[in-house]
């Protein structure tokens, strides 16, 4: 009855959802996605529970990567205010569900199992029970050309880093800063990784996934440091703490040629209204062809009011997630491709389809790699001793012995 009098005082449709949703329930959801592509990605998630008459209060935390969005999360939960869902990823679930914090969605997760990649599905369990649910896969080992610049230098995507280096020569020649990069710690551990990933996924594997020191202190190591030392060289000078659309943005317009960054920078492509293959090209990164690092965003989903069971709209927010419609138009805007092995890939990009197939091929070759950049193995303690080395070499005069002995050292900090 009381529903029906608001519904029946409200003038407009937006309106009447709105009164309906605060008659229900408020989600309070904490996230990173702020930059165009993420919004409008994210936007598609707050409209599909507004249908269902849910409310949405927003903590956006800027900050690529979510470090910020961790911190704010972590003061929020000790005040005692935890949202209802926090995009948290990776290890770092687990870590929140051993503090009894987190509930239950094994309601809205019926079919999942069957549907998911099991490394993936394993993550968003705690306990046997799901306690988080996830949205897409991203894929990190891409490197994002500037086309109109390309075919301006006669140039042509590099295979190799002898193809990347005489390719970043043309650029400079032109004017045009070669590697566009934002100078943060996670955006430099996203291109280590990645030159890390170019001596083969065995290689990546014992390195970055079982921590072994002889491949840590290897000749093939110091290699990497070389090459991400050489890359450093075609930076600009504005790159230090430049936020990672920011360094995207300057390959949409063409004062940069290269970036390499995860594809959520397809999202900001997309969003800046840019075609593949016409105005921008996705090329894996020199020497990873048979890899593929990746990353899944999740919300994990915290009791509420001293509940230790879900709320009706934590659960319908987890089974919208995971639902095949929301997976496809949430990765369009995205730039990832869909967690759910069912959705079809038709209304993608080539892009999105190449990654889907390489995702295929690489689960099935061992090529399939967690990303250590963005939280998907290691504890954070050693993520952050491994990022801190790395940050430290990428700016400052450190030689590459020196780098590995620093990262053989951090990957032992438990
Ligand atoms: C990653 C996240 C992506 C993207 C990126 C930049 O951690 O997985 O979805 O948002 O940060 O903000």
């Amino acid at each position: 009855m009381k529903k029906n009098t608001l519904v029946g005082l409200c003038t407009t449709a937006s309106l009447c959802i709105s009164h309906a949703a605060l008659a229900e329930e408020t989600i309070s959801v904490l996230h990173w996605w702020t930059s165009g592509g993420e919004s409008k990605a994210v936007r598609v998630l707050k409209d599909d529970m507004a249908k269902q008459g849910y409310g949405w209060k927003d903590f956006a935390v800027a900050g690529g990567a979510g470090a910020a969005a961790m911190t704010a999360l972590k003061a929020q939960v000790i005040s005692g205010n935890a949202p209802s869902a926090a995009q948290i990823k990776g290890p770092l679930i687990q870590d929140w569900a051993d503090q009894d914090l987190l509930v239950s969605i094994d309601a809205s997760a019926t079919d999942w199992k069957s549907h998911t990649p099991p490394p993936i599905d394993a993550i968003m369990k705690a306990g046997g029970h799901y306690v988080a649910a996830p949205f897409s896969i991203h894929r990190i080992n891409w490197l994002w050309i500037n086309k109109v610049d390309l075919d301006k230098v006669g140039g042509k995507a590099p295979e190799t880093w002898p193809e990347f280096f005489a390719l970043a020569d043309k650029f400079k020649a032109a004017g045009i800063t070669p590697v566009a990069h934002g100078g943060q710690p996670w955006q430099d551990m996203t291109i280590w990784e990645t030159v890390v990933l170019s001596q083969g996924p065995d290689f990546y594997r014992k390195a970055l996934v079982d921590l072994d020191q002889k491949t840590l202190t290897s000749p093939q190591m110091i290699q990497v440091f070389e090459t991400v030392q050489k890359i450093r060289t075609y930076f600009d000078k504005g790159y230090v703490g430049r936020d990672w659309n920011l360094a995207t943005a300057m390959v949409i317009k063409g004062s940069g040629g290269m970036q390499f960054m995860g594809d959520w920078a397809k999202g900001e492509f997309a969003n800046a209204g840019k075609q593949p293959g016409v105005d921008y090209i996705c090329a894996v990164a020199p020497g990873t062809a048979n890899g593929y690092t990746y990353t899944v965003d999740s919300f994990a989903f915290f009791q509420e009011n001293g509940q230790k069971t879900a709320t009706p709209g934590q659960l319908a927010m987890a089974k919208t997630i995971m639902s095949v419609d929301f997976q496809e138009q949430f990765s369009l805007y995205k730039g990832s491709i869909p967690v759910r092995q069912d959705v079809p890939m038709s209304k993608f990009d080539d892009c999105a389809k190449k990654s889907y197939t390489d995702e295929q091929s690489t689960i099935k070759s061992g090529g399939f790699l967690p990303s250590l950049a963005f939280g998907m193995v290691q504890s954070t303690v050693t993520a952050g001793a491994i990022s801190d080395a790395v940050t430290k070499f990428m700016n400052s005069s450190e030689d590459a012995k020196t780098g590995v002995a620093a990262l053989a050292a951090a990957a032992k900090i438990k």
